[in-house]
């Protein structure tokens, strides 16, 4: 429903929110320039097939998968990641409820080589897909002015323009086009932190990012809260007390000759704490050693991850005691040499549930520490996606935003026709498949219409919340939907 000129205007703002999470280098900027450059290019031969549709793109916002590093021979398995992850991230809970207003379909291109490329090399594919060395973390795009003229074909069909690299492991990026593989560990993870950014316009809930804003952040624990009507308790705004001594986005590659470490200070005043990190290329519990000051923290792999990235926490009870710790990762399987690798690894300490409320659903002041170390707030402590990437949820601000975001484009009417008997019409209205016109029910969602017609200007009393009307004469006619929903805790 986004007009073709209106979506080159809107990502200049949001060009600037990428995972340094993820990444390593800074995504393309849409600026003036690279605009007018891209005039003229032509766009790639489009294949395009429905995957899940709940009405016309004039009125949706519309998500399309763009092949890249399929070949020919890899057209079905293009149709069936495309259809896995769209299934993934419409059904269920993160964007179930909002999937009558989005509509997503792939679109095919064969490429001429299978794969994304590695070393800074892309391979030759439509858009030029590639990572920076072989570790698992960006994905990049060499050609964005192909991806810019396949997606501009679509007129309003290609709202938001999702690069699918052909590539089983993690990997992805933010910004004017997402970036993300078909990994079954990661793949819809990112795609719906990624949409987070895109689509809500939030930042990240996770530490060590550099951009905090939007409706789940907030920078001043003095000045009114932006979530206030989700705090759990309303009359006792505070900041739950915890503290980062450490983060340190390592990736850095494992050997058995040295074991890598990060030592660092705690205060000694805090209650329990918890190891963060991730890893990739250490499929078994075997290949790795986790130890805090010499403590085996039982690192066990996630099943099935095989080469790929995962993150891991280990809470423990209890608080550090004041001074230095260490924290040591030891590969013990010499043949993981090659792909072993730290990612990144994070030390928390939390107060007791008396000063930092670690109960799911707690809506309070939670501290996001920056990679700089600088303190802003998020609504709950690990209840958003965009915190913690591995989990399919938004927090309660971050999907009234998107609610808001979405309907901010879309009329709740389809279209008003008329049909005509001898001196009087009949006027039939489609609503958005929402509430009762929903094709499946949504389990604890609390959703009604309200509908009003008006003749001249004046509301047709006996006529509310109909979706049809008889026996209209002469007259200007105009219908107005207003929703109302509500979700229950499940
Ligand atoms: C979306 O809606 C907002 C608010 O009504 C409007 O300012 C903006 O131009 C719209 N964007 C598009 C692409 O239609
Ligand atoms: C949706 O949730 C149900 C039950 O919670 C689960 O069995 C199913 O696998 C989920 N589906 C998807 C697509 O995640
Ligand atoms: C935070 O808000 C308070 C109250 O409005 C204000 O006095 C204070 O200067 C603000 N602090 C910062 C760092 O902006
Ligand atoms: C961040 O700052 C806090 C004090 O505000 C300090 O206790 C903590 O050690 C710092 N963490 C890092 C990683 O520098
Ligand atoms: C092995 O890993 C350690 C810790 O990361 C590093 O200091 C060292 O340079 C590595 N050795 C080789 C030969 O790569
Ligand atoms: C119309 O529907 C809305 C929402 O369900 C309801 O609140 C309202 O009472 C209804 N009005 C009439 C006249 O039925």
């Amino acid at each position: 429903m986004l007009l073709p000129l209106a979506l080159a205007l809107l990502p200049i703002a949001r060009a600037h929110i990428h995972d340094l999470f993820d990444t390593t280098q800074v995504p393309f900027t849409w600026s003036d320039a690279s605009r007018a450059d891209f005039d003229g290019v032509p766009a790639p031969p489009l294949e395009i097939k429905p995957l899940v549709v709940s009405g016309p793109s004039s009125n949706r916002v519309d998500l399309v998968f763009f092949s890249d590093g399929y070949l020919a021979e890899e057209r079905e398995k293009f149709f069936q990641d495309a259809m896995r992850l769209a299934n993934d991230v419409s059904r269920n809970q993160t964007f179930h409820t909002v999937k009558p207003l989005m509509n997503f379909w792939a679109a095919f291109t064969p490429s001429k080589e299978s794969g994304v490329g590695v070393g800074g090399e892309p391979k030759d594919t439509p858009f030029g897909l590639y990572r920076d060395g072989t570790e698992l973390r960006g994905v990049y795009y060499a050609k964005p002015e192909v991806a810019e003229a396949a997606c501009s074909s679509l007129e309003n069909q290609c709202d938001y323009p999702i690069l699918l690299g052909n590539d089983p492991l993690y990997g992805g990026l933010g910004g004017r086009f997402t970036v993300i593989t078909p990994s079954p560990a990661n793949g819809a993870l990112i795609l719906r932190h990624e949409l987070g950014h895109s689509i809500i316009e939030v930042g990240e809930e996770y530490d060590g990012g550099f951009a905090y804003f939007g409706p789940n952040a907030h920078d001043n624990a003095s000045e009114p809260v932006p979530w206030q009507h989700w705090l759990t308790d309303p009359s006792n705004v505070r900041v739950e007390r915890s503290v980062m001594p450490m983060q340190d986005y390592a990736w850095t590659l494992l050997n058995t000759t040295i074991p890598w470490s990060v030592t660092f200070e705690s205060s000694g005043t805090f209650s329990r704490h918890l190891v963060r990190f991730s890893v990739s290329g250490l499929p078994k519990a075997t290949d790795l050693k986790v130890d805090l000051d010499g403590i085996d923290l039982d690192w066990v792999p996630r099943p099935n991850i095989g080469l790929d990235r995962w993150h891991y926490d280990v809470y423990r009870e209890g608080g550090l005691d004041g001074g230095s710790h260490t924290l040591t990762f030891t590969l013990l399987n010499g043949a993981r040499e090659p792909a072993a690798q730290i990612c990144n690894a994070e030390i928390l300490e939390f107060g007791d549930e008396s000063e930092f409320v670690s109960t799911p659903g707690h809506y309070s002041l939670y501290p996001t520490y920056s990679i700089n170390n600088v303190t802003t707030f998020r609504p709950t402590n690990e209840a958003c996606l965009m915190r913690l990437v591995t989990t399919p949820n938004f927090c309660k601000a971050c999907l009234e935003g998107l609610w808001l975001k979405l309907l901010r484009n879309i009329s709740l009417i389809d279209s008003i026709e008329e049909s005509c008997a001898d001196d009087s019409s009949t006027l039939n209205l489609a609503l958005v498949p929402l509430a009762q016109f929903r094709t499946a029910a949504v389990v604890g969602l609390d959703e009604s219409y309200a509908v009003t017609w008006y003749k001249d200007g004046l509301v047709l009393s006996g006529w509310t919340n109909k979706t049809r009307l008889d026996g209209a004469g002469p007259g200007t006619y105009a219908a107005r939907g207003q929703i109302h929903n509500q979700r229950s805790e499940s």
